[in-house]
């Protein structure tokens, strides 16, 4: 008899153990999203967007998830790491984000919150080395909407996008994301104002 139960406790330990097992392995599978932003840190960071399930025009902004493909797991294909408890940025769609010049931080402006509905007012960066977020609270007038690109001084050029009463605006804001400062650029010969998408390049970079 008391043979059977320590039978008994030792499968019920062993039953626990691959339920633990079973948990961790878990694959983290992303909502399908559009307006999020992906960037290339030697990992692809994916944050924010609007939750294209719920209807054909996006429908509500995703939560919070933050999460990266993780390219030192050899698994299947693809193998996302959710890193959503450590994000500090509002649920939001339609940021604009670049890699620094340091190579290691992810840097992220503008976008829309889903909590107040309205342009975020912060720049976020985010350390891909030891995971973690600073903040930098901005002055200009806040973006949605837009696309970005940095140059190898570590400026990041932000045009167009939406301002914060809905006018979609042909400005160049640019943030200097080695002292943080703003300033913005000439709007002679501009290409006519541009919300959601753009393809941009900097010659010879
Ligand atoms: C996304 O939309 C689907 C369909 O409506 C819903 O089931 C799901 O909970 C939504 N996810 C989030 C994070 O809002
Ligand atoms: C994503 O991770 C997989 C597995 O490590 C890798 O094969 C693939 O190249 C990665 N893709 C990107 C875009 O990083
Ligand atoms: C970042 O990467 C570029 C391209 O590989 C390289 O030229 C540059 O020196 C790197 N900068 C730092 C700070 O590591
Ligand atoms: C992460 O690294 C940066 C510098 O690279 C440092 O300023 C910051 O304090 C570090 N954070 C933690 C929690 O270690
Ligand atoms: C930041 O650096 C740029 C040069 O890249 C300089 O023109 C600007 O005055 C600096 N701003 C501040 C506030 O230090």
């Amino acid at each position: 008899m008391s043979r059977n139960y320590s039978i008994f406790i030792v499968l019920w330990i062993l039953v626990q153990l691959l339920v633990k097992v079973d948990c961790q392995t878990e694959t983290f599978i992303p909502i399908q999203r559009i307006l999020h932003t992906a960037t290339f840190i030697d990992k692809l960071y994916i944050l924010g967007g609007y939750n294209v399930t719920q209807s054909d025009d996006g429908g509500e902004i995703i939560g919070k998830q933050f999460f990266v493909n993780d390219t030192s797991v050899t698994f299947e294909f693809p193998q996302w790491k959710d890193l959503t408890n450590i994000n500090i940025i509002p649920a939001h769609a339609g940021a604009a984000s670049v890699k620094g010049v340091d190579n290691k931080t992810l840097i992220l402006y503008g976008g829309r919150t889903f909590e107040k509905n309205e342009n975020m007012n912060s720049v976020y960066m985010f350390d891909t080395l030891n995971n973690t977020w600073s903040t930098y609270e901005e002055t200009y007038p806040h973006k949605r909407s837009l696309s970005a690109l940095i140059d190898s001084n570590g400026k990041m050029y932000l045009f167009g996008g939406r301002e914060n009463n809905g006018e979609i605006v042909n400005k160049m804001l640019i943030l200097d994301t080695v002292n943080l400062s703003w300033s913005e650029g000439s709007s002679l010969n501009a290409p006519c104002a541009r919300i959601n998408y753009g393809a941009i390049i900097l010659p010879n970079q």
